[in-house]
């Protein structure tokens, strides 16, 4: 087995394979070298769990960020929203009917009401009482993992929506510098403004535009990928074709795409060379890897 989820091999860094670290250098899926007796290639896709470990534990909680670290993923993906006390707290969804039976939004909700409900029960009653944590709290359990693996990738999902979450930004930076991690933080959204403002304030942290299929897609990845100058494109998988990865790569753009589950997606994630997937179960993603790699 030539591919290891976390050790990084001599002569190889991870810097910069998603558009962070120390570089914005290109760095190919493969590395080519030679072992006794033989060549080999090592995949060197990353790996970035979905909402946490969301397979094991309760997606976006504290301890669907705790599996991540024991799985020794390259790095997770979380989604934020905002309080009505402007706390960013990680969430998928404003409405929170996946979670709770009173009707209630998120950007309505102080941060003190939104800690009474149960965001555990809903994935199993071994989770009861888990709480939806404040975006400081999940960085202050992912800075120490984080400190100790520099190309631990910790993406944030900004999901602001332009009339209710205005000012998300700024305290989402802000969050992020208190815990000194801006250099391993990747910010994506599915909105070019709420990029461009994130250039203005942290221009050195890279970002990511979410992509999905919809009418005139190659023009408006071009003009807003523009507008936000960013160093990343994601897109919906289906959506990841052979033209659109090269198309990523002239503008200098690294590719990571979601949500890559199934063993075949997975296959044909590594088959395009994407630089990295997001995904629900960074197990079989590795399995899948380790697999491609051993085959070369
Ligand atoms: O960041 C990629 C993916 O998470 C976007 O979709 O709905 O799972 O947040 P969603
Ligand atoms: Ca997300």
């Amino acid at each position: 087995m030539y591919y290891d989820f976390a050790r990084p091999r001599k002569g190889w860094s991870r810097s910069g394979a998603w558009g962070g670290g120390t570089a914005h250098s290109p760095v190919s899926m493969w590395e080519r070298g030679t072992a006794p007796g033989r060549g080999f290639a090592v995949c060197t896709m990353l790996i970035l769990a979905h909402r946490g470990a969301s397979k094991y534990a309760p997606e976006n909680t504290l301890p669907a960020f705790r599996k991540a670290i024991e799985l020794e993923v390259d790095g997770v993906e979380l989604d934020i929203q905002l309080t009505k006390d402007k706390v960013p707290v990680v969430l998928h969804s404003d409405k929170l009917t996946e979670l709770t039976t009173t009707y209630l939004f998120a950007h309505a909700t102080p941060l003190r009401a939104l800690k009474t409900i149960d965001a555990g029960s809903p994935f199993s009653p071994a989770f009861a009482g888990e709480r939806i944590p404040a975006l400081d709290e999940v960085l202050a359990l992912l800075a120490g993992h984080a400190r100790a693996h520099p190309s631990f990738c910790i993406n944030l999902e900004l999901k602001a929506q332009p009339y209710w979450h205005f000012g998300m930004e700024d305290r989402v930076v802000a969050v992020v510098r208190a815990h000194r991690l801006a250099g391993q933080i990747l910010f994506s959204s599915f909105s070019p403004l709420v990029l461009w403002r994130l250039k203005r304030l942290a221009p050195e942290i890279p970002r990511a535009l979410l992509i999905e299929p919809r009418a005139f897609f190659f023009l408006r990845m071009s003009f807003f990928g523009t507008i936000a100058t960013i160093t990343n494109l994601h897109p919906f998988h289906e959506t990841t074709t052979p033209d659109l990865v090269r198309q990523a790569r002239q503008r200098g753009w690294k590719i990571i795409c979601w949500t890559v589950n199934t063993r075949t997606e997975i296959s044909r994630a590594v088959a395009l060379g994407v630089d990295g997937i997001i995904t629900d179960d960074p197990v079989l993603a590795r399995e899948v890897m380790e697999q491609t790699t051993n085959a070369v």
